[in-house]
Formats: C-alpha cells, sequence, structure tokens
C-alpha cells in the first residue's frame, strides 16, 4: 500500500511560528514534526509516499526531504491549491498517485508510537479509523457507540458533550472509493471539506471498521500539544540512553 501525509493547512493556532515556515516543519524535540509521520509510514511497511502541502512553503518541504532517500522512503509532492481547503480536499490531490489501490493517510501533525503493519496487511476494502481513549475528546472527532459499547454508530466532529472518549486519530485507511466519496462531500460550517464526513460515508454503508489504539498518541496542533509532545519524546529518548 502507497502511504500520503496530508502537510498543508494554514496552522494558525501556531502564529506567528507558521507565519516562518509551514507547521509540519517545527521541532518536536529533536526534529522536523513530519519525519514521525513518514516514520509511522516506514515502520508500518510502507515505501511509497505523497507529501501533500500548501503552495507558501513548498519549496521549504521538497528542500528538507529532497527525494526520501535519506529517510529510506519514496518520496513525491502534490500542492494544495487552496492551503484551508480542508483534510478530505487535501486529500483530493493524490487521486493519481494511489492509482485505483488502497491507501493509507497521515495527518502530517500526528505521532504514534505504534505501527500499523498489521491492520495495512489486512486491510482490504472500505475504510479503517484508529481511536484512543483521551481526556478531551470534545477536541476530536468522536467515536458514538452502540448500547453494546463496541458497535461504531457514529462520528461526531469536535461535539460540545462528547458520547465517548474515544478521539478519533490522523491515521486512515481507504480504498479508491474514498475519491468519488470525497467528490461528493459539501464544505462545513467552517468552510473545510472534512474527513470526518467522509469517514460517515463508509459507516452508512456500513464499510468502515475501526481499532483502538494502545500506544501513545499525540497531535501537535496547539502550543500546548506541541511542548508536551517534546517533552514526552525527550523523557522517552532520554530513558532509552541510560
Ligand atoms: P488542522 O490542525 O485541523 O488545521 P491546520 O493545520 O490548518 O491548523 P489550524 O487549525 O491551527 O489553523 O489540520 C490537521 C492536519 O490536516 C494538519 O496536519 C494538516 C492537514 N490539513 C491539510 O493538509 N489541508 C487542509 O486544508 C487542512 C485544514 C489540514
Amino acid at each position: 500500500m502507497k502511504g500520503v501525509v496530508l502537510a498543508g493547512g494554514l496552522g494558525t493556532r501556531l502564529y506567528p511560528l507558521t507565519k516562518i515556515t509551514n507547521k509540519h516543519l517545527l521541532p518536536v524535540y529533536d526534529k522536523p514534526m513530519i519525519l514521525y509521520a513518514l516514520d509511522t509510514l516506514k515502520r508500518s511497511g510502507i515505501g511509497e509516499i505523497m507529501v501533500v502541502c500548501g503552495r507558501e512553503h513548498a519549496g521549504h518541504f521538497m528542500h528538507f526531504l529532497g527525494s526520501g532517500k535519506e529517510y529510506g522512503v519514496k518520496l513525491s509532492y502534490a500542492l494544495q491549491d487552496k492551503n484551508d481547503g480542508g483534510i478530505s480536499d487535501a486529500l483530493l490531490y493524490a487521486e493519481d498517485f494511489a492509482d485505483r489501490d488502497s491507501i493509507a493517510v497521515i495527518l502530517g501533525d500526528n505521532i504514534f508510537e505504534n505501527d500499523f503493519s498489521k491492520e495495512i496487511s489486512a486491510f482490504t476494502s472500505g475504510a479503517m479509523v484508529f481511536f484512543k481513549k483521551v481526556p478531551d475528546p470534545e477536541r476530536f472527532g468522536v467515536a458514538v457507540f452502540d448500547k453494546s459499547g463496541t458497535k461504531l454508530i457514529a462520528i461526531e466532529e469536535k461535539p460540545a458533550k462528547p458520547k465517548s472518549e474515544y478521539a478519533q486519530t490522523g491515521l486512515y485507511l481507504y480504498d479508491f472509493n474514498i475519491f468519488s466519496y470525497i467528490k461528493k462531500l459539501k464544505p462545513s460550517r467552517r468552510g473545510e471539506l472534512e474527513i470526518t464526513d467522509a469517514n460517515s460515508m463508509y459507516l452508512i454503508r456500513g464499510e468502515l471498521t475501526y481499532s483502538i489504539i494502545k500506544g501513545k498518541w499525540y497531535d501537535t496542533g496547539t502550543f500546548d500539544s506541541l511542548l508536551a509532545a517534546s517533552m514526552e519524546l525527550a523523557k522517552a529518548a532520554k530513558g532509552k540512553k541510560q
């Protein structure tokens, strides 16, 4: 399976840092954020990866990552014209790259301890999402389960009153239908094509499966979460050295 790293967006919550360069090139402990996402895909057995980024700092990505050889992956690039079009809009730029096959998609500001080799090699069709139990689910897409507590019946985007503690993380596996589903989406109230809406199209058709991840997960889109991730990763790295 090929992989896509979505690294567009405006990164407004990290202004003024993101006026200098793109969010995904800012440091998380000892390396630029995007290397964690590339590494997650690589550890999951994916070697051919497309980076989708905005026009403004596109040169910074190419200058830093090059062909990907240094990092053991083969990279290509696509430019998202409207850098606040939404996650689903960004993914549309990878349609030709996917070449009618399934695809693994990761948000460039997500850091996972897990690898996803097992799920990726078992994946055949539909879509798969990954949830993580968190103390602040209202910041994310939130899983809604039926009374049995295991059947996923909805994913609610940033609900005021979350119906579970399970947040949708930024890793998704899709079959090629994702591109036709995204083309049917309408912009949300905030004017973006939402990934949760695309996932809900699979859910309605009974084609969405999920897994709950046990390893650590950080989303690094705010000053506080960026700092927390850096501190934890520094602690873990020092622990390993001792
Ligand atoms: P967000 O954090 O929702 O948006 P953002 O990165 O623009 O930041 P902010 O809300 O502070 O303005 O995006 C999550 C990930 O999705 C991010 O890592 C980049 C990706 N993304 C795109 O590739 N294109 C887009 O149009 C958007 C909105 C996000």
